[in-house]
């Protein structure tokens, strides 16, 4: 069982980009953006915009988020990344990093929640994902990634904890 942590520790930007890459859904340049959030935490610290949830085992590193609010929005964030181990996929691991991870955005003063997503066939386990766990379609931006690939931007309005 995974433990999880939000500390950024020296190791998690080189196993963020193996993560990202293994999973085979991102091109180079967005693993390599994937990396940039980790190192832009290294170097800003807190002041950096973006925050993580890191899900640890023995063997490394088993899936993260990276949110953060958005510049200058009061209390909405987004969720910039998720992603799972292939191997450790559709076990509950995704549905327990978005817990903690809206957990910690609500503990931010965060209201709502944000994430992008392709229209691509190949994104259909990731908008069902998403589905299950409470977020809707808010918009979709035609032909934004690229001709025939739309953005479509999920959201969940965050209730404060009691
Ligand atoms: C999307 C992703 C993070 C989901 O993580 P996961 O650990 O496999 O998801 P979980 O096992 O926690 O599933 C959570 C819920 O979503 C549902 N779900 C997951 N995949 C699904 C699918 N293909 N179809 C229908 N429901 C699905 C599960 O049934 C589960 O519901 P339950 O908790 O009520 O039983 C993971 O598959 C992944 O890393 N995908 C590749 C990267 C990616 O797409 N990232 C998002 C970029 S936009």
């Amino acid at each position: 069982m995974p433990v999880f942590r939000g500390d950024v520790r020296a190791g998690d930007a080189a196993a963020v980009r193996e993560l990202v890459h293994a999973t085979g859904f991102f091109s180079e340049e967005e693993v390599a953006v994937a990396q940039e959030l980790v190192d832009a935490f290294i170097s800003y610290g807190p002041d950096s915009t973006y925050r993580f949830v890191f899900a640890e085992a023995r063997e490394g590193l088993r899936g993260y988020t990276c949110y953060g609010r958005i510049p200058l929005t009061r209390s909405s964030f987004d969720l910039y990344w998720i992603a799972v181990r292939p191997e450790c996929q559709g076990v509950g691991l995704g549905r327990r990093l978005i817990e903690l991870t809206e957990a910690a955005v609500r503990g931010d003063g965060g209201t709502q929640l944000f994430a992008d997503t392709s229209s691509r066939p190949r994104y259909l386990p990731t908008r069902a994902f998403y589905r299950r766990l409470g977020y809707e379609p808010a918009a979709e931006f035609a032909d934004f990634y690229a001709p025939g690939d739309n953005k479509i931007v999920y959201s969940k309005r965050l209730v404060a904890a009691a």
